[in-house]
């Protein structure tokens, strides 16, 4: 009788065991042996994640791309990449559904409680675009009260522009390409986007400019790499990569290349 109780409660042990082992986190492990890394993230989203044309068919590039390739080199697998909505990006990592996510993704104490984050590889700030025509009527937040504010739906500008709009109405949208189609259409007055981001746009469209006033800062705004909580030999194996390819000067290659490239509009695959 003892026999069983106790063989009873080791395999109970067990089961707790591996239950626990299996929520905590993604395993280097278990990429290994499957062969791929699935990489969550966006593509419109240059210079770090956009499609362009290349031998006439749509290529996803762009540094965090290739911040993506150099990781899994590194764990000696494949990449395999799921692109979606910015805003399920990081949802993709509790369902599972994807390894790490690398998408621009701002690191902020908020996130910081759901998932775990790398050390940071680049970093950038808010800034407000407009239409050329209207630089002397957009002076300040102030201006743009009772006007229409676009930002990406889930992105921390989404939050920015909440915060320091508040006499404006904030349209948040899934695609950054729309939204810049509705700033050229006049259905929004503003969009808030980081600085390389809105740079790219601004270069790509001669009806486009940074506006004249600067938001208020929300602190330090650094790209991570994002990982489900307790993944932490996976993270250690991409903080290397990220220490090597900062220190080598590879990643600013990555960012002065994807600049050569034009962005194609991605906004009707993006829409998952
Ligand atoms: N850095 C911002 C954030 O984390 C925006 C990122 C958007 N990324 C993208 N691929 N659209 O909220």
């Amino acid at each position: 009788m003892r026999k069983y109780l106790l063989g009873a409660l080791m395999l109970t042990a067990i089961i707790i065991l591996s239950a626990c082992s299996s929520s905590s986190g993604t395993k280097v492990e278990d990429i290994k042996n499957n062969g791929k890394i699935v990489v969550a993230t966006e593509s419109e989203f240059a210079p770090f994640e956009f499609k362009t044309l290349i031998n006439g068919k749509d290529e996803l590039v762009g540094a965090d791309i290739e911040l993506a390739k150099a990781i899994g080199d590194k764990l000696g697998v494949e990449v395999e990449f799921s692109v979606m909505s910015f805003n399920n990006v990081l949802a993709s990592l509790q369902s599972g559904k994807a390894d790490i996510a690398i998408a621009g993704i701002s690191v902020t104490d908020e996130r910081k409680n759901i998932y775990d984050f790398s050390d940071s590889y680049y970093e950038s700030e808010n800034v407000v675009i407009i239409k050329k025509t209207n630089l002397n009527t957009y002076t300040s937040i102030s201006s743009l009260s009772k006007q229409s504010i676009g930002a990406q739906k889930g992105s921390i500008q989404e939050t920015t522009a909440k915060d320091q709009f508040q006499d404006s109405s904030i349209v948040s949208l899934t695609s950054n390409g729309e939204m810049i189609n509705e700033l050229k259409s006049g259905q929004l007055q503003a969009v808030v986007l980081e600085k390389a981001i809105a740079e790219g746009y601004i270069a790509q469209n001669d009806d486009l400019t940074l506006a004249n006033f600067s938001l208020k800062s929300d602190g330090t705004d650094a790209y991570a790499v994002a990982v489900s909580k307790g993944s932490d030999e996976l993270l250690e194996q991409i903080n290397q990569v990220i220490t090597e390819v900062k220190s080598s000067g590879k990643f600013d290659q990555w960012l002065a290349k994807a600049s050569t490239y034009t962005q194609v509009d991605s906004s009707d695959d993006s829409s998952e």
